[in-house]
This record gives structure tokens, C-alpha cells and sequence, in this order.
């Protein structure tokens, strides 16, 4: 539906965009992630027609649309600040885009309808924005791009303005919408549990350039890089060394001396390498499990979170390693500041990252 072709933006000197190459496909609910200043709303201004890129071509729906304006693009766009007409009514703001393309009035109605029924905004219809709540005003900016029913819909950190509540209830809700109409949706934020929640798949930028795209799982589980593996979600990034490699297995040595086997996977040039060991699967145990990478270590900090507890362990060489336990209740699980414990990995919970 959409695809980027080694698109570059520049501005003066600072590149805000470095040869982006990846595809949408129809029906997709993709988002753009990462920190303030990466480049996302470039991306999502390139393919919304409101600027154009240095070089590269960006194809929707196969045609070329490089240089085309956002009006003859099947595109629409709900900005972060809503851009509701303040003097209209939620009716008025909603069948405006179909006034604009003179659609003929008994469509604009029943179209309006059938979109204030799917976003709970009937009642409302009489208002003005300033007498709705922030949520509401957010479900009014969407109606108003989707009742154009544009093939593809291209949302700018949509619920920054609301406060965290609401912000968590509106994602179900999106995705929900999204699932209903069909309609591509192209997604900018830099909270990466927004991300996570919504998304088929994810484009993570850093500093202009695509780090990584795959599904949500993908990122999170088999991050390509350093900086992918620390934005979504925490780990832990250790430095190490391949001591040897046989059958599937490198045996590594850890930064303080630590020994573990990593399941090997294609990206490691160099003897000298990153791992990410996601916290999550660090399993503690009171005598030692045996097997491969079980190691005894120390749990020096100790944090209550819930439905989890957030643990720093000391292993072998003062190498610091951030665990989280899942609070179920079970007299086993139950570790606390001080203890000397023993921890285990599995070899294929142990990614290799690229810098
Ligand atoms: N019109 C512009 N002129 C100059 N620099 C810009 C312009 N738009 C964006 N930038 C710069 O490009 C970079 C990326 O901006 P942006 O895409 O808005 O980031 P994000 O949406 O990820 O926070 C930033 O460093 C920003 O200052
Ligand atoms: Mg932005």
C-alpha cells in the first residue's frame, strides 16, 4: 500500500531522514517509534504529501506519488493537536472533508452516521469542540479522517494530549477501530508501550535512520541493534568475548568473567560482541540448577512494582544484571536484598545486538 524507496530528507546541513527503504501493506497497522527528534513526523509528512523528499520515491497503492500534493494522495492525517474547527459543531467538523469533495448531502449524512455510531460520538453531535472532554475531542479528530475513508490513515502521536488513563483506554479502542474498517494506519509515537499494544509492525528510528522493522514480538525478542534492545523495553547490554564456537553454541565470556553459552545466530564478525538479556528471562533459584549458565550471584537491590519485583543481581566480576520476578505467591519465588542466590538463562533468551 505504501512503500519508501531510499527516501532522504534533508534539511540545510542535519539529515532528518537517511535512505528509508521499507514497505505497508494494506490493512497494516504500522508505527513509526522512537525518541523526539528521529525523523518520524518527517517520514509521516513525506508520505502525507506535505513535503518531499531530498531523493527517493514513495509509492501508495503502486503509483508513484514522489512529488504529488496530499490532496491527490488517498491519504489522511490526524495531527497531534486535533485541528478541530472551533466555531463548527462535532456534525459540522465531522462532514466537512465530504462537503469540501461535494459529495451529495443524503451520503454526507448517512456517512457522518455510520461514523458517530463507531466512535460513540452521537450524543455529541450538536456540540462544540470546546465542550467535550479531551477524549471525546480525540475520537472527533478521528471520525473526521476516517468518514473521507482514505486508504491509508496517518496518525502523529494522537494521544499525547490525553492524560495516562485515557491515553491506555484509547489504544484498545483505536486498534479495535482499526481491525473494523480495514484501513492501513501509519502510527507515530515514542512510547514504546503504545507500540507494543497496537502495532503489527514497527519501524524503530534513530537519529534518521530505520534501525529496525519487524513485529512487535520481533523487536522485542531478536533486537538487531544496541539501541533497539534498550528503547523497547528494558535489558541488560553486556559486552563479551566468543571463546569458542561448536555445533549452534558460541561459549562467551561476560565483561567481569562470567562464562555463558549463547545459541548462535548469523550477526557476530568479530570475536568481541553485545548481548541483551532481557530481564524477564533470568530465572532465580535457591540451590543450583545445574545444566549450562546457571551461576550463583547476589541480589543487591531489591524494587516492589506489583505485580512484579525489580531485582539487581551481582554475579561473578561485579557484573550487574537487572532481573524482574513475577510476584505469583510461591514461597520459591520470594527473593529478597542480601540473598545469595543462583540465577539461570537459557542459551536462546540470549541475543547478540549489533552497536
Ligand atoms: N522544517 C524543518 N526545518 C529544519 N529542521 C527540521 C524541520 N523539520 C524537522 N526538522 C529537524 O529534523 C529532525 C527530525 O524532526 P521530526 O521528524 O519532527 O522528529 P520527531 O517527529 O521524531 O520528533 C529534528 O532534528 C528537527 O529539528
Ligand atoms: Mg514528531
Amino acid at each position: 500500500m505504501v512503500e519508501l524507496r531510499q527516501v532522504s530528507k534533508r534539511f540545510g546541513s542535519h539529515e532528518a531522514l537517511k535512505d528509508a527503504s521499507f514497505s505497508i501493506k494494506a490493512g497494516e497497522f504500522m508505527t513509526f517509534l522512537g525518541p523526539s527528534g528521529c525523523g518520524k513526523t518527517t517520514c509521516l509528512r513525506l508520505i502525507s504529501g506535505f513535503d518531499t523528499p531530498t531523493s527517493g520515491r514513495i509509492f501508495i497503492d503502486g503509483k508513484d506519488v514522489t512529488f504529488d500534493p496530499p490532496y491527490r494522495r488517498n491519504v489522511n492525517q490526524v495531527f497531534q493537536n486535533y485541528a478541530l474547527f472551533p466555531h463548527l459543531t462535532i456534525y459540522e467538523n465531522i462532514a466537512f472533508g465530504l462537503l469540501m469533495k461535494r459529495i451529495a448531502p443524503p451520503d454526507i449524512t448517512r456517512r457522518v452516521q455510520r461514523v458517530l455510531e463507531m466512535t460513540a460520538l452521537s450524543d455529541f453531535v450538536n456540540r462544540k469542540p470546546a465542550q467535550l472532554s479531551g477524549g471525546q475531542r480525540q475520537r472527533v479528530a478521528l471520525a473526521r479522517a476516517i468518514v473521507c475513508e482514505p486508504k491509508v490513515l496517518l496518525l502523529d502521536e494522537p494521544l499525547s494530549a490525553l492524560d495516562a488513563k485515557l491515553r491506555t483506554q484509547m489504544r484498545t479502542e483505536l486498534k479495535q477501530l482499526q481491525k473494523k474498517l480495514g484501513i492501513t494506519f501509519i502510527y507515530v509515537t515514542h512510547d514504546q508501550e503504545e507500540a507494543l499494544t497496537m502495532s503489527d509492525r514497527v519501524a524503530v528510528i534513530n537519529a534518521g535512520r530505520v534501525e529496525q522493522i519487524g513485529t512487535v514480538s520481533e523487536i522485542y525478542y531478536k533486537p538487531a541493534t544496541r539501541f533497539v534492545a534498550s528503547f523497547i523495553g528494558d535489558t541488560n547490554i553486556v559486552e563479551a568475548q566468543i571463546l569458542s564456537s561448536d555445533s549452534g553454541m558460541l561459549r562467551c565470556r561476560l565483561e567481569g568473567g562470567l562464562e555463558l553459552h549463547v545459541r548462535r545466530q548469523e550477526s557476530h564478525a568479530s570475536a568481541k560482541i553485545l548481548l541483551s538479556l532481557r530481564p524477564e528471562k533470568i530465572r532465580l533459584h535457591r540451590i543450583d540448577p545445574g545444566g549450562v549458565n546457571s551461576f550463583s550471584c547476589q541480589v543487591a537491590m531489591e524494587v516492589f512494582r506489583g505485580a512484579v519485583d525489580e531485582l539487581t543481581l551481582t554475579a561473578q566480576g561485579n557484573l550487574q544484571l537487572g532481573a524482574i520476578l513475577a510476584n505469583d505467591g510461591n514461597a520459591g519465588t520470594d527473593f529478597h536484598e542480601g540473598d545469595q542466590v543462583f540465577a539461570s538463562i537459557q542459551p536462546e533468551d540470549i541475543h547478540i545486538v549489533e552497536e
